[in-house]
Order: structure tokens, then sequence, then C-alpha cells
């Protein structure tokens, strides 16, 4: 059997569950004492409480019936008097029925205990004064009314240990409420700090709180160290690499300006200024890390800027649907770049190109659709990765592709705590590309 239905009531963050963790048990030894401390205390207390004063009142109902004067003898009164019994002989409203409030349990066991041990009763009222007992007796002389003080047959103050209780238990809640806020917050630190660094900050994290937790910090502390040191490896590399060979570039491209005009020439310039593109896109990637800040940014001037921008290039790049105008914290440059790499892509492999943006709750989701031929499934995660070209040899190398401008689209997607996206667009036939952002 399992319990994966309570998961779906459970409470999701760790402090409501560690809160229903140390409060269950709480509340059911509240429950548990309550329960018997109200069945022992009210009910057998009571019980023996009202079975003493039975004994005096049927005392006191014995000697009045054995002197066979009417009225009441001296020596009952004096009696009655010292066991602060009131008496009233014959009982001018006499009780004929027994009335409690229903809410009363111990008045339920004193009306039992009374009538099981009192032969004679013809009523016993709880109602007509709170804190007295009224009764009515039959005796030979006539109806003998008594009444004497409840507190002689109800334990006082019963409430007083479930008080006592409910109030530590709720001080004690408190303290433990405190305490684990303090064990909790270590964690919630962490997550934060993952979370940070997951959407390309480096927030400062030092490890505290638990063994395990202090443990999980390092960890994380030891993989964040690493990760940024491969991608500072990664950038110092192709930043070097991109830089060193742009003098050699620039000096061919002294050296062929210098030459005849002619067929050749012009080819070679147009490989250089290729090469040139090449390791503008190197340096691109290299610098992903350094990307702008976030601010508030209105998609709908994203994506015209990005259609203009292709429209300049000579290519029709048009924008559909319902203009976003909801203004949505993002990195403007370097979505600016990730869109125009998936345009870019676009204008390369189709003629048709339109964008679109949709936004929800959580996610902008920004669309670049064309009709080429698109990308076949199984290539798609290939396509993404950094240096990977799909097109056949042929056309390899042309016009400075290198194979970076989906890679580098989904590290900004990541950046912003989102993904991308490939699929065949259902309208175009050709890609569709979704750049999904988390808001
Ligand atoms: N819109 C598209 N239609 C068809 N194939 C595409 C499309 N976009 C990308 N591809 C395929 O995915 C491969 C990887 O694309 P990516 O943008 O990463 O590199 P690239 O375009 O070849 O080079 P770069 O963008 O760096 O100049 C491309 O070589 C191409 O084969
Ligand atoms: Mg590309």
């Amino acid at each position: 059997m399992t319990f994966s239905w309570l998961k779906r009531y459970a409470p999701r963050s760790l402090y409501g569950r560690a809160a229903l963790i140390l409060l269950t048990p709480i509340i059911s030894i509240q429950l548990v004492v309550s329960v018997v401390f109200v069945q022992r205390h009210y009910q057998d207390v009571t019980e023996q409480m009202s079975r003493n004063v039975a004994l005096e009142l049927r005392y006191i109902q014995e000697q009045i019936e054995s002197d066979q004067s009417t009225g009441v003898p001296a020596g009952v009164i004096a009696l009655a008097d010292a066991l602060r019994v009131d008496m009233s002989m014959p009982d001018p409203a006499p009780v004929v029925a027994d009335r409690r409030r229903f809410y009363d349990l111990s008045g339920r066991i004193i009306i039992a205990t009374l009538r099981q041990d009192l032969p004679g009763v013809t009523g016993i009222d709880l109602i007509r004064d709170k804190k007295q007992v009224h009764l009515t007796l039959n005796t030979a002389p006539g109806p003998l009314g008594l009444e004497f003080p409840r507190s002689r047959m109800s334990a006082s103050n019963p409430h007083q240990l479930l008080v006592l209780m409910t109030g530590v238990g709720f001080l004690m809640s408190v303290i433990a409420f405190l305490f684990l806020r303090n064990q909790i917050r270590p964690i919630r630190r962490l997550a934060e700090a993952a979370q940070a660094f997951g959407r390309g900050h480096s927030v400062p994290y030092r490890p505290s709180g638990a063994t395990e937790v202090r443990a999980a910090g390092s960890a994380f502390l030891g993989m964040r160290n690493r990760i940024e040191r491969q991608i500072e490896q990664r950038t110092v590399m192709l930043s070097g690499v991109s830089h060193d060979l742009r003098t050699p570039l620039t000096r061919l491209k002294l050296g062929l300006s210098m030459l005849d005009d002619g067929p050749d020439t012009a080819e070679l310039l147009g490989d250089v200024r290729d090469m040139e593109a090449m390791l503008d896109t190197f340096l691109d990637f290299a610098r992903l890390d350094s990307l702008d800040d976030l601010e508030q940014v209105v998609p709908a001037d994203l994506l015209e800027a990005a259609a203009e921008g292709a429209g300049r290039a000579g290519h029709r790049v048009c924008v559909i649907g319902p203009a976003v105008t909801t203004p949505v914290m993002l990195r403007p440059m370097a979505l600016r770049r990730a869109l125009d790499n998936l345009v870019n892509n676009a204008v390369r492999h189709g003629t048709r190109i339109e964008l679109s943006c949709q936004i929800s709750e959580r996610a902008v989701v920004f669309t670049v659709e064309d009709d080429g031929p698109g990308i076949v499934p199984e290539a798609r995660e290939r396509a993404m990765q950094p240096f990977t070209r799909l097109d056949d040899a042929r056309s390899q190398n042309v016009g400075g592709s290198v194979g970076l401008g989906l890679s580098i689209a989904l590290d900004i997607a990541r950046q912003h705590g989102g993904t991308l996206r490939l699929d065949r667009s259902e309208r175009l036939g050709g890609l569709r590309a979704d750049l999904v952002l988390a808001r």
C-alpha cells in the first residue's frame, strides 16, 4: 500500500512539513491526555464526591424519619448547618424533575449518583443557581428541600490542567518553530544560491547550519568554483585565439587590398571577411558570462528590433500575433543576440520568417519560425551543441558559419532560467525555435 495520495495534501515547503511533523504528535498527545483526563477527573472524582454527599443526605433523611414528631428536630438542624446544607420543610418550591445544562458533564454524573444512592429524590435542579444544588427528598413528614454548594461535589477548576497543557504546548510549539526556522534558513539560502547560479549569478554564499546542510553547501561551492573556472578557461582560450588571429587577418586583408582587383582577390577578401565574422562569433560565445544586467524590457519592442535588423539586411521578416507589451525582467542585449542568431538561421534556411511572442504567468516565449527544411527530430539535440553544423560538407564554412548560433541562444535562455526548444513549424513547415524564458 502506498501513501502517494497523502503527498497531494501534504504541505510543499520544508517549513510546512517540519511544522506538521512537530505539531502532529503534540496535538495527538494533548487530545489523548485530555480525553483520559476528562473521563477520569470528571467521572471518577465527581462520582466519589457525590457519593459522600449522598451518604450525609441519607443520614439527615433517616434522622428526620426516625423522629416521629412533625417538623425538623433541633439535632438535625445543627447537623445540617455543620454540613453546610440548607433545609426547608416542607419545601416551598419542590423540584419535580432533574434539570441540568446540556454541556454540564459533571452534572450528569451528580444526578445519576444521587438518584442511585438516595431513595425518595423527586428532582435535582442544577440550573436555578449555578453554584448550588437544589433537590427535594420525599420523607415521611413531607417534602424536604435541600440546598448545598455545588463545590462539594464537583472537582474545582478541573480545566486547569487542560489550560496549562494547551498553554505549555503552545509555548513549546513557538519555541520549536523558532529553532526550526534557524535550521531551515541555511537550506533555503543554499537553494537560493543554487538557483541564482543556475541563472548565471554568483551570489555570496557561506555554508552554515547542520552538518548535512554544510556538506551540501560545501559541495555546491566546490562545484560552482569548478564550473566558474572552466568557463573562465573557455573565455580566456577563445578570446585569446580570436584576438591573436585577428592581427594576422588584418594584415592579410591589408595585403589583399594592395593587390590588383580581380575575381581571385574578391574571393579571398570574402573569405577573410567570413573569418572575421567567425572570430566575432567566437568572441561572443566566450564573453557570454559578462552579460548585460537584467532590466525591464517590453518583449514586443525586442521582436520589432530583431525584425527590423533582419529587414535592413534585405530579408522579409514579419512579426505576427498580438504584441506583448507587459514589461519583463530580461537582459536586452543578450536576448537580442539570441534572437538575431535564430533569425539568421531562419533567413539562411528559409524565405518566409515569422516572429511572435507569448507571455504567461511564469514564462515569456519568443518564437522564430521559417519555411525552410527544418531539422529532423533526431538532430535537434545535436544542433544545439557548440561547433555543430548539420549542413552538408559543401555548404560548411560558407558565410562565416561556425555552428555556435543555437548553442549561444540556448546558453542565454538558460541564463534566464529557461531553455531553447526546437520543433517543426505547423504553419510554415520549417523550423520553429522557441526561446522559453522564466519571468
Ligand atoms: N532554421 C533552420 N532550418 C534548418 N536548419 C537549421 C536552422 N537553424 C539551424 N539549423 C541547423 O542547425 C545547425 C546549427 O545551427 P547554429 O545556428 O548553431 O550554427 P550555424 O548556423 O551553422 O552557425 P552560426 O550560427 O554560428 O553562424 C546549422 O548548421 C543548421 O544545419
Ligand atoms: Mg546559426
